[in-house]
């Protein structure tokens, strides 16, 4: 029997590349294998975002556009998943009567079954949050090779309610997964050629899969020899307990680098945003997490324009952004989502927020160059993922994510350096959007 074949498009987060990549593999042992492109495919399965507005729309736009797929050949199944699915649900099907098949993240260990009741030309849907754990259910991952990095989510849901935020809607309250199953997926993982994992979760930092939280599960994570690196995202300032900034400065393998997003540096717009800290409490984490690792890059998001923010709130985003010095950051616009409490509050005229978004964005960019350029003429890790741009060249990333491009030919048509390697590299300059640099030792 010839394998069906399987497209799958994934919008939003890391959580949501992780989800895909296990319905991939579920899907697998079902006859289906993945394709690039919906054309030939049997099945298309959008796996999709509903944080901002825009990213909820895309899909019914991504929808649309296969309607001349679905007039050519009536067996194709379409299929939505992710948050839109679990946020609009039925309705879905309502507004695009060609969807079959609509499935909520904590549903994917289902997958096969929907599936066959969508092939057999029934609608299909499940949206609800059931007991046991999903990822328990989904096949095992295939024992095929993988690149050097991965993620693996350890954590899902969210307790925080934001005032902004779909997530704890859409994802449902906290659940970790148990930390021995954690390790025993980061163990097939790096025999399968993984290097470096980052642990993934809506507010990763309250992980409680293990006796001694985040911090428990990076320490046994760190005793498996071939996995050199440990990263995680995203965390919540208040869930950033003192084993996980001692963490910091005592665990080689993990990384220098920390998103811990803050969102407004007003105390004001934070407490309206129900955050439940201060921009000063947030500044003082970070010089906490600063003496002990003092290397330490930073990375956040943040939103311009939530309801009722002022010039003076903005600027004091700003001044935090000032104080911080961050890495890298994400920036957004307010978005309104329906059924979050800021959705009913007064809101910001859009050519303001698009101007606040233009100069934190200047600044942030800014930033970022500055702390980019400041890697020249230092010493940095890489850890390889694939040929550079030019020939005889790898690519790979930093501790701090720069990507970082090296002549690694040895002369003779070889490389000194293969995927999946580790070496010291020295910078030596500094491009838009990555650094070069001179190959050290491996
Ligand atoms: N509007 C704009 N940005 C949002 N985020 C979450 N909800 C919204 C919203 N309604 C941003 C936050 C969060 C990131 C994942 O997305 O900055 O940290
Ligand atoms: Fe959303 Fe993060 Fe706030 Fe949770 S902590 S409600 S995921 S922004």
């Amino acid at each position: 029997m010839t394998a069906k074949k399987l497209y799958i498009k994934t919008y939003g987060c890391q959580m949501n590349v992780y989800d895909s990549e296990r319905m991939a593999e579920a899907m697998g042992g079902e006859g289906y294998e993945v394709t690039q492109s919906p054309d030939d495919a049997d099945m298309i399965l959008l796996n999709t975002c509903h944080i901002r507005e825009k990213a909820a729309e895309k899909v019914y736009s991504e929808l649309g556009r296969y309607k001349g797929l679905k007039a050519a050949k009536p067996d194709l199944k379409i299929g939505v998943a992710g948050c839109v699915a679990q946020a609009e649900g039925a309705e879905i099907m309502r507004r695009q009567p060609l969807v079959d098949l609509v499935v909520g993240p904590q549903s994917y260990h289902k997958l096969p079954q929907l599936t066959a009741k969508a092939t057999g030309g029934a609608k299909a849907l499940d949206t609800d949050f059931p007991e046991e754990d999903k990822f328990e259910h989904l096949k095992g991952r295939t024992k095929a090779k993988r690149g050097p990095t991965a993620f693996l989510t350890v954590q899902e849901g969210c307790d925080k309610f934001c005032a902004f935020c779909v997530v704890p809607y859409t994802r449902g309250a906290e659940v970790s997964r148990p930390a021995d199953r954690v390790i025993q997926e980061a163990q097939d993982l790096v025999e399968r050629g993984v290097r470096e994992i980052t642990l993934l979760g809506q507010n990763v930092n309250a992980y409680h899969g293990h006796d001694a939280g985040l911090a428990g599960l990076i320490r046994e994570l760190s005793k498996i020899n071939d996995l050199k690196r440990i990263r995680f995202t995203t965390s919540h300032p208040n869930d950033m307990d003192e084993a996980l900034i001692a963490a910091h400065g005592d665990c080689e393998k993990l990384m220098p680098y920390l998103h811990l997003p803050v969102q407004s540096g007003s105390d004001k717009i934070l407490k309206r945003m129900n955050r439940q800290h201060t921009a000063e409490q947030y500044l003082k984490l970070i010089e906490r997490m600063r003496a002990v690792r003092p290397d330490l890059h930073m990375s956040g998001d943040f939103i311009v324009g939530f309801p009722e923010e002022t010039e003076e709130d903005f600027q004091a985003t700003m001044d935090l952004v000032q104080a911080v010095e961050y890495g890298s950051a994400f920036s957004f616009k307010y978005s309104e989502r329906p059924g979050t409490p800021a959705a009913e509050r007064p809101q910001v005229p859009e050519d303001e927020k698009d101007d606040r978004l233009q100069r934190l964005q200047g600044l942030l960019t800014k930033q970022q160059r500055a702390l980019q350029d400041a890697m020249v003429g230092r010493e940095v890790q890489v850890l390889f993922e694939k040929p550079g741009r030019q020939a005889g060249q790898m690519v790979g990333k930093s501790e701090y994510l720069h990507a970082v491009h090296v002549d690694t030919s040895d002369g003779q048509g070889g490389s000194r350096i293969a995927v999946g390697d580790l070496a010291k590299i020295r910078i030596e300059s500094s491009k838009t959007n990555s650094l070069e640099g001179v190959l050290l030792s491996s």
